[in-house]
């Protein structure tokens, strides 16, 4: 199926404001005639929300990084298969919380596993359904943590990835950082530590010049 819609993705550590983010980004599409699905990872589809139930109370982190990168991947060809290809094909825009860079940041960098098993696995799970492009919020990880602490609050226990310590979250931190920087063209780093109402409009600056007047910087030039 060809792809019509764009696909974005928002990356980053625990507790960046993602999925604020990724509301106002849909609720400025719709201001502009577009329509966008919003989805997320682990999950996004019947089968892949129940590995999401699994992995991250936890149960699979006795089968290692190798092992829980293997399920993130099954969950994704799930998740691309029945919820992002149609939309896109269908020339709905899909705006999913985490994607492929979370296994390359989580399993592989913070994880250490081996990064010929991560290409492989997002070879065969991502395929040709890459990201048109990838927002990476960016924070200090004192200041993540703090609010992912703060949005639990009451509710329930930190999940398998928030228990980690500090220098996991760190790792991670440079990783997102490392992944935007090795490939510019699709990725753009968005300073989070600020109002939301300002990070969104740094969101909206960046969809909004790459997909939706591209024509203008040109049309100016002549
Ligand atoms: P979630 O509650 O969605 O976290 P957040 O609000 O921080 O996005 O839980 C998803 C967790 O799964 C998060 O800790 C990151 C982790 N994860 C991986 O380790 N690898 C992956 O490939 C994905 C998609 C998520």
């Amino acid at each position: 199926m060809a792809k019509k819609g764009r696909f974005i993705t928002f990356e980053g550590g625990e507790g960046v404001g993602k999925s604020t983010q990724i509301r106002l980004l849909a609720e400025k599409l719709a201001e502009a005639g577009i329509k966008a699905i919003v989805t997320r990872e682990p999950g996004g589809s019947p089968q892949a929300e129940a590995l999401r139930r699994v992995i991250l109370s936890g149960a699979a982190s006795p089968f290692g990084p190798a092992g829980e990168a293997i399920l993130f991947a099954a969950a994704r060809i799930d998740h691309i298969d029945e919820t992002i290809a149609p939309a896109l094909a269908a020339g709905d825009w899909v705006l999913c919380d985490r994607f492929a860079d979370s296994t390359r940041a989580y399993q592989g960098a913070a994880g250490k596993l081996d990064k010929s098993l991560i290409d492989s696995l997002e070879r065969v799970a991502v395929g040709e359904t890459r990201p048109d492009l990838t927002l990476v919020l960016d924070m200090p990880i004192e200041k993540s943590l703090e609010r992912a602490a703060a949005r639990r609050q009451g509710s329930a226990e930190p999940d398998r990835f928030e228990r980690e310590g500090r220098a996991f979250h760190e790792t991670l931190r440079q990783a997102f950082l490392d992944i935007a920087a090795a490939e510019p063209q699709r990725c753009a780093v968005i300073d989070a530590d600020r109002p939301s109402e300002q990070v969104g409009q740094e969101v909206w600056a960046q969809v909004r010049d790459r997909f939706i007047k591209p024509r203008r910087r040109a049309e100016a030039k002549d």
